[in-house]
């Protein structure tokens, strides 16, 4: 045999055993891969069972920096295939139990609402904030639907209803910066959903995501056939990357009752030129109830003046204005039990000179 032939023999050689090593390597990954996963959750639930474990406890339990037990990630790249342009809304209220076995048919969903598509790796980690007082049947309806959207769209996400303690005026600004506060205290994020609990979308091409841009997803709503409420409405549902919202300082602390958080978060995002967009797929399911008084005309002037507060009201004095009372990593999402500390909301206000 020729010195050329020689070498073209070792190369077939060579090329056949490192495919075939390769080959080896990307099979046995996800096993391997899962088996560890498999360890961390059992260390998780583990963890969740003690009472008022800290984040910090929970990340040493765990031995990572995010509570969840995430899975190391996979090689491949998830794909969004097959998502529907309109889906059919799942509208009956089912019993916990029954939801929670429905929604973890395929073992893929852990305590605390925590999912993360196996056999692919998904480019961004995602925290749905869901503020919440009193709305048992439209969180059940929401969570039955926005689970499968989210796990259509391969998305790696953690949810989190952030519930106020009854005796003080729902605040849902504050609200929504202490789950935005909560969440990251547990796991980094990427990419932060804002979902008010009575809105269920109504295409799974409405994709949880965060671009180069603030997104307004919930923009036209079954309920007024369609319309948009009005040009530069921002409210509903949102998304927004971490830089963004520490960047506007969140939203303001000092709307209560309802309505206005959201037209001032979006002053916030002129006043810092950051772009933003709306969703292509902009269709909502809205679920009735009863709203909480709206603010007099003559307070929602007062509170539009955004631009003279926005730096010292917001995600930095947050913290002065709530207590947290406990976390509870249920099966289908996390809850934050908060009680929040009207007297010093309103001494804020009245700094501010908005006297309620
Ligand atoms: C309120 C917003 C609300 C919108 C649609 C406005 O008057 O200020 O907070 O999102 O109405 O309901």
């Amino acid at each position: 045999m020729s010195l050329n032939r020689h070498i073209v023999c070792l190369l077939i050689l060579e090329v056949t055993f490192a495919s075939g090593l390769l080959y080896v390597c990307l099979t046995s990954y996800p096993i391997v891969n899962h088996k560890i996963w498999k360890h961390k959750q059992a260390l998780f639930n583990l963890a969740v069972k003690e009472e008022n474990v800290s984040p910090k406890e929970l990340r040493r339990e765990t031995g990572q920096s995010c509570v969840f037990p995430v899975h190391s990630p996979s090689l491949v790249p998830c794909q969004q295939n097959n998502l529907s342009e309109k889906r059919r809304i799942l509208k009956k209220s089912l019993p916990w139990l029954e939801l929670e076995a429905t929604l973890n048919a395929s073992k893929t969903l852990l305590p605390g609402g925590y999912h993360q598509p196996l056999g692919c790796a998904s480019p961004q980690r995602l925290a749905i904030i869901i503020p919440y007082r009193d709305r048992e049947v439209n969180l059940k309806i929401l969570l039955n639907n926005l689970h499968r959207v989210l796990q259509k769209q391969q998305a790696e996400y953690a949810i989190f209803v952030v519930e106020q303690e009854n005796g003080t005026p729902f605040n849902r600004g504050l609200i929504k910066n202490i789950g935005y506060v909560e969440a990251k205290a547990r796991c980094h994020f990427d990419c932060f959903t804002f979902q008010d609990v009575d809105l269920v979308p109504e295409s799974e091409r409405n994709t949880y995501w965060c671009g180069a841009r603030a997104l307004h997803h919930s923009r036209e709503l079954d309920i007024l056939k369609y319309r948009i409420f009005y040009k530069y409405h921002f409210g509903g549902v949102i998304t927004l990357n971490e830089t963004f919202f520490s960047t506007i300082n969140g939203y303001s602390n000092l709307f209560f009752m309802w309505g206005g958080e959201d037209d001032d978060l979006f002053h916030r995002l002129l006043k810092k030129k950051l772009p933003y967009e709306f969703s292509r797929y902009p269709r909502y399911t809205a679920m009735t109830h009863k709203n909480d008084p709206h603010h007099t005309k003559e307070e929602m002037a007062v509170y539009g003046k955004s631009h003279l507060r926005y730096e010292t009201d917001g995600l930095n004095s947050t913290g002065r204005l709530y207590r947290l009372i406990s976390v509870d990593y249920k099966p289908l999402y996390t809850r934050i039990y908060v009680s929040v500390n009207q007297t010093e909301v309103l001494t804020q206000l009245k700094h501010y000179g908005i006297n309620l």
